[in-house]
Order: structure tokens, then sequence, then C-alpha cells
């Protein structure tokens, strides 16, 4: 277990470069299932999950090398094993196995990667997809069961858009027999890249980027080099420390077309910021607040509107905003945990129901020492412990590693002081 020691009360400063995304490295790793040809990837981050699933893809068979955020990776020689259930709960990205599985084998068998800190997760949506394209589907309560030799391509209207739950059902499309349309798909920048991902290695999906995806399936599919776009997540998370500590910070290589809404809260609550281009992508510049910020409504969507992971970030920004802010996310009823913490380091909060909370601000935080919740609940628990007047513990701080790449040096490099104790 890793800790973060953290002295709060510093202005960040200077520039950081946003990663590769997260969310868009794990689908992209699984659909390299489907081929027994090499696939390189680049801007890949060098993150927890990202290990844990190629763990997972070593431990089948798969040979890989991941250098400075290129990763080669070859699945020629998977074999279909019953993988440890230890090894799928240790991140809930294995559920993008089920996809790719199924269609390289047959049939999969899988340990269910089950609820977390932030709710329930189920995988209906999955399920009834590889129904509809003609699998045969055994639940029980801590593993699933599919086999589905021929998949045949058919209509699946989602119930929900959900992200993984899209990215498998394209991924067991591609190689099925004949079109298969998704609609009310998810859109997130992350199912793009992977389905760019499928069409370089010969997919034919139409439609990317919208909520209704055309599959026609194809023979085979090949090895392909991709790019992984810049993780929103990640960029958010360094404007949002940035703003909260009310320092001028440069976050570099972010992918301006993916952010809209996450910028158009910073606006609504008087955080400034410039934005530009330069050869090596966007940047945003955070600049250093004369005034107060505002209070303002955050309210989660299905993309593009913004993200329920970028919530939490936007909720220790309200702490230190005039007036009181709405929180509404409708999507996990889990999410609220880190505004419990926040209260505990002095934030006003009043929950109203299990999705909708209001903040009032500007309040001083003083330290805290707490478990780290999850992922992004963390992120936002490690910036209200910037923010804080005091010293702040955060243990299980690996939960962090999960999805940032040596977070803690990097905002030490901006004038953050933490340290980490393994
Ligand atoms: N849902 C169902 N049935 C399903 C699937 C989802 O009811 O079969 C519900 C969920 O309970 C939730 C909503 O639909 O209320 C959205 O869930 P979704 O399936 O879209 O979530 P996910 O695919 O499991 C991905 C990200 C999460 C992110 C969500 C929502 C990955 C690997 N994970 O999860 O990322 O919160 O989409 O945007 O892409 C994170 O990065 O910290 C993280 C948790």
């Amino acid at each position: 277990m890793s800790k973060f020691i953290v002295d709060g009360g510093s202005e960040l400063g200077g520039k950081v470069k946003v990663q590769g995304s997260k969310n868009a490295a794990l689908p992209v790793m699984a659909a390299a299932i489907l081929t027994d040809e090499n696939c390189v990837l680049d801007n890949v981050p060098d993150i927890l999950d990202v290990r844990s699933f190629l763990s997972i893809l070593e431990y089948l068979g798969a040979t890989y090398t991941l250098d400075n955020h290129s990763l080669l990776l070859n699945c020629r020689d998977l074999k279909l094993r019953e993988i440890p259930a230890q090894m799928v709960r240790k991140l809930r990205g294995s559920i993008l196995l089920l996809g790719p599985l199924l269609t390289r084998f047959g049939k999969v068998k899988l340990s269910l990667p089950g609820g977390d800190e932030i709710g329930r997760r189920p995988i209906d949506v999955h399920l009834d997809g590889f129904r509809k394209l003609g699998a045969k589907v055994k639940e029980n309560s801590n593993s699933v069961e599919i086999s589905g030799p021929r998949l045949k391509g058919n209509l699946l209207v989602l119930p929900l858009p959900s992200v993984t739950g899209t990215e498998n059902l394209v991924m067991a499309s591609v190689l099925a027999d004949g079109v298969t349309e998704i609609r009310l798909a998810a859109t997130e920048p992350h199912v793009q890249d992977l389905c760019k991902f499928l069409q370089k290695m010969g997919a034919v999906v139409d439609g990317i980027g919208t909520s209704n995806l055309t599959i026609t399936g194809v023979k085979k599919l090949g090895g392909a080099k991709f790019t992984l776009q810049s993780d929103e997540i990640e960029a958010v998370t360094f404007c949002a420390a940035a703003a909260a500590t009310r320092g001028e910070v440069v976050i570099e290589r972010v992918d301006l077309s993916t952010l809209d809404a996450p910028l158009a809260v910073f606006r609504e609550m008087k955080v400034g910021f410039e934005t530009g281009t330069k050869p090596d992508g966007d940047f945003i510049k955070i600049i250093k607040p004369a005034g107060p910020y505002q209070a303002t409504k955050i309210v989660t969507g299905v993309y593009p509107h913004l993200l329920t992971d970028e919530q939490p970030l936007f909720g220790v920004l309200a702490t230190q905003s005039r007036g009181e802010t709405g929180i509404h996310d409708w999507v996990y009823e889990g999410r609220q945990g880190y505004l419990k913490i926040l209260q505990s380091m002095g934030a006003k909060v009043k929950f109203d129901d299990i999705h909708r909370a209001r903040i009032s601000g500007p309040t001083e935080l003083h330290a805290v020492e707490v478990k780290t919740p999850d992922l992004r609940a963390g992120a936002s628990i490690l910036i209200a412990a910037l923010v804080a007047k005091g010293q702040s513990v955060l243990y299980n701080a690996e939960i962090i590693d999960r999805g940032y790449e040596r977070l803690n040096e990097r905002l030490n490099a901006l004038g953050a002081r933490i340290k980490r104790i393994d």
C-alpha cells in the first residue's frame, strides 16, 4: 500500500504534458486480440490499469514490449484459458475482453469484475447485444459464459449508451457475418479511437463519432499502427488543480475538440484560460485569477456533454467558488463519496439525493487523513489536499496510479509538495 503525504497551500505554476487516454488504451489493446499480426500503439499511458490489462493478455499468450509510451503487442499465440478472478478484478476494463475473445474463439468465460466504490456497474447492455448477434449467454453472480461460434450482424438499439458496452459490441461485430447497426451508441472520444483503430486494422465501421454506428463484417483483420488520443479527463484534472490552487499552468498536448463541455463549465465558474494550438497538439493556459470563482450548475450528460469522470474535479473547485454550486450526476449511485470527504475537510455540502448535491463556497479546507476511495475521487481529494491548510495523508494512493501516470511527480514539478511512501 502506498500513501501520499501532501503539504497544502502551494500555488501551481509551469507547464505539464497530458498523457494518452486510459479509456482509449484499454479497448484498443483489447482489439489487438482480433489479429495475429503486430499492433503498434503510441502515446500509451504507463499506468497501472494498462499494466494490469497487459498482464492478462500475457497470461493468455500475448507478447508485448512497452517502452517510452510505445507498445508493440502481438496476440498470435493467444490461447483460451480461464483468467484468474483476481487478475480480472484488478480493473473494470477487463470486461472489454468479452467481445474480442468471443469473436476470436467462438466462446469465452470470464469472472465478473463486479461493482466498485462508484456504483453497481451492470453489463446487461453488453450481454443483450451479444445475444442479438446470435450468442448464448449464461450468467451467474460471479462469472459469465458466452458461446457464439458464428456471430451474425443485427440491429442493436442500446437502452443506454454504455461506453464499454458499445466497445464490446463493436469488437464482436467487425468479424461477424453481415451488417450490424448499433443505435444510441456511446460516442465518447475513446469509443471513437477504438473504431478508428479497427478501421486501420481493416474493419468497416461507419458513423464514427455519432450515436449510430454501422459495421459491415469482414473476413480478417490485420495489424495496425495507431496513436492514442490525449486523455481528456487528465487534461481536466490538471486544469482543476491549477485553478483550485489559484495558480497559472499551461496544460500541453490536449485535444480541444474533446473538451467543449468542461471548458464551458470553467468559463461559467469564471476560471480564466486561453487556448491555442502548437505543432505537438493543443494547449490550455489556466490564468492566475484576480478575483473569486463563481458557483454554477455542474450537470453530467452523455458525451459531448460533461463526463461523470470530470464531475468530482469540478466539485472540489466548487468549494473555492462564491455561491451555491448544484451538482447533478445521474450516472453512478456512488459518485458522492468524495463530497463526504470534502465535507470532512470543511466544505459546506448539502445532499439532496444520491445523484444531487449543493456546495456553498468559498470555504477554507483543512487537511485530512483518508483512504483514497476511487480513481477520480482520489484525484479530486488530492487537489483538495493541495488547497487545504496543513498536511494531508491519502492512503491507498495506488488507486490513483490506476489511471494517472506519476501524478504526484508531475504535480510536484508544478510546485506541489507531495511525498510518496510505498
Ligand atoms: N449501465 C447499465 N447497464 C450496462 C452498462 C451500463 O445499466 O450494461 C449503466 C451504468 O450503471 C451507468 C451507465 O450505464 O449508470 C454508464 O455506464 P458505462 O457502461 O458507460 O460505463 P463503463 O463502460 O463501465 C466507462 C469508463 C468509466 C466511465 C464510464 C462512464 C472505461 C474503461 N471506463 O465505464 O471510466 O466512468 O464509462 O463515462 O472506459 C474512469 O476512468 O475512472 C472510469 C470509471
